[in-house]
């Protein structure tokens, strides 16, 4: 299985700081967004990355790429604890733009010569999941072969379905249709699809075909997962661990605090401080 992630996005939620940092960029503490997805690949032995970005996000190329000159500075001075942090991760990542922004089926069309006849898991940045076996992974032990596409999902309040791609449940963990943000008294159940979906080949003709039916607007994967699931090719899968939005400002600052818990240098001083600081309030 290969990774992709779709970061071409704007991030208007982040204006003015996503103006000219790609929200995949920003940090939560010391690491960015983005890395979380792909340590995420590697523990599920994930060896080749596609980042999907756009003009705005050439910030992303430089990332995965060597910083020759602190490299030097840190191995002249011996300063291996350093340098550690700022190696490229260990997978192999290519980059191609979407020149228009119009919609993650849109997107996710642009990867079909980068998967090459193989699934892939796709990742969209704002959905990071922390606590847990990798994600990707999760998904992947529920495909029976290479032609099931595989959706996490997770339980949500029934006020909140009108934010997420919602699937009716049928027998055997398939799915038996998606639809995208319903009304919450039309909900088909409350199981929410956060982004990460394994897709088998099988999806990229069919995004094909659905783009030139498409009528304009944004072309979004879940025409295609319809389909799949009317011929018995999706499944779903109730992923363990936490999942954190950091594609939105409280959602953001909540798994900034989340990891901040998790670093032993600051977890203790940090739930003092929070603490006393609530108590002010
Ligand atoms: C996207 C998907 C939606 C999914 C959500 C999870 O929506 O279209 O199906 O439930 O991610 O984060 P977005 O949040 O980008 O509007």
């Amino acid at each position: 299985m290969k990774g992709v992630i779709i970061a071409a996005g704007y991030g208007t939620r982040f204006l003015p700081a996503s103006k000219t940092i790609p929200k995949e960029l920003f940090p939560l503490v010391n690491k960015p967004a983005i890395s979380f997805i792909v340590d995420e690949f590697i523990a599920a032995g994930i060896e080749e990355l596609l980042i999907i970005t756009s003009r705005r996000k050439k910030a992303l190329d430089d990332y995965f790429d060597h910083e020759i000159e602190l490299e030097e500075v840190f191995r002249r001075e011996g300063k291996t604890r350093l340098l550690k942090t700022i190696e490229p991760a260990p997978l192999a990542v290519s980059f191609i733009r979407q020149q228009e922004m119009r919609g993650t089926g849109d997107a996710i069309l642009l990867a079909e010569g980068f998967a090459a006849g193989q699934p892939v898991c796709v990742a969209y940045p704002d959905d990071i999941v922390l606590g847990a076996a990798p994600l990707a992974a999760q998904l992947a032990a529920s495909a029976r072969d290479d032609k099931d596409a595989v959706l996490g999902v997770m339980t949500v309040p029934r006020s909140e379905t009108n934010r997420y791609g919602i699937i009716a449940p049928g027998d055997n963990g398939m799915v038996q249709s998606i639809i995208e943000k319903p009304a919450v008294e039309k909900t088909p159940s409350c199981l929410a699809t956060i982004g990460r979906y394994v897709l088998p080949p099988a999806i990229f003709p069919i995004l094909r075909e659905e783009k030139k039916r498409h009528a304009g607007g944004e072309f979004f994967l879940t025409g295609a997962i319809n389909i799949l699931a009317e011929q018995g090719k999706a499944r779903y899968t109730e992923f363990e661990g936490k999942r954190l939005d950091v594609g939105d400002t409280l959602g953001y600052i909540q798994a900034t605090i989340e990891y901040a818990l998790t670093m032993p240098e600051l977890a203790k001083e940090l739930a003092d401080w929070i603490r006393t600081r609530v108590e002010k309030n």
